[in-house]
């Protein structure tokens, strides 16, 4: 039987709320927010277009797709400011939640 190459998975803390998820290299953070099962985890259209998901990555490394200027300037995204829908780690990461999702992360 053919085995399944093991994907890496990294820790990803919330500097927020100081929860920590597994997040596996090939799933965006987004989706490894989602399993938290935090009610209020903002997802919206998931690809990158209407901004919910905002957060800044304070720590880590991390590869991105084509994110809409409209949600992230050319600026932001120099700050380290990404779509959590667009982004997968390639390190453990430290994140702060922004816009619409801190409203419904942080207590
Ligand atoms: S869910 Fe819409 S930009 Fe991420």
């Amino acid at each position: 039987m053919e085995k399944l190459p093991v994907k890496a998975s990294f820790m990803v803390t919330v500097a927020d709320s100081g929860e920590v998820f597994r997040c596996r290299e090939d799933e965006t953070l987004l989706a490894g927010m989602e399993r938290l099962g935090r009610r209020g985890i903002p997802v919206g259209c998931r690809g990158g277009g209407c901004g919910v998901c905002k957060v800044k990555i304070e720590a880590g490394s991390f590869s991105a797709r084509v994110m809409s200027r409209e949600c992230v300037s050319a600026e932001e995204e120099r700050d380290g400011i990404v779509l959590a829908c667009r982004v997968k780690p390639l390190s453990d990461i430290r994140l702060a939640v922004l816009g619409k999702m801190k409203k419904n992360v942080c207590p």
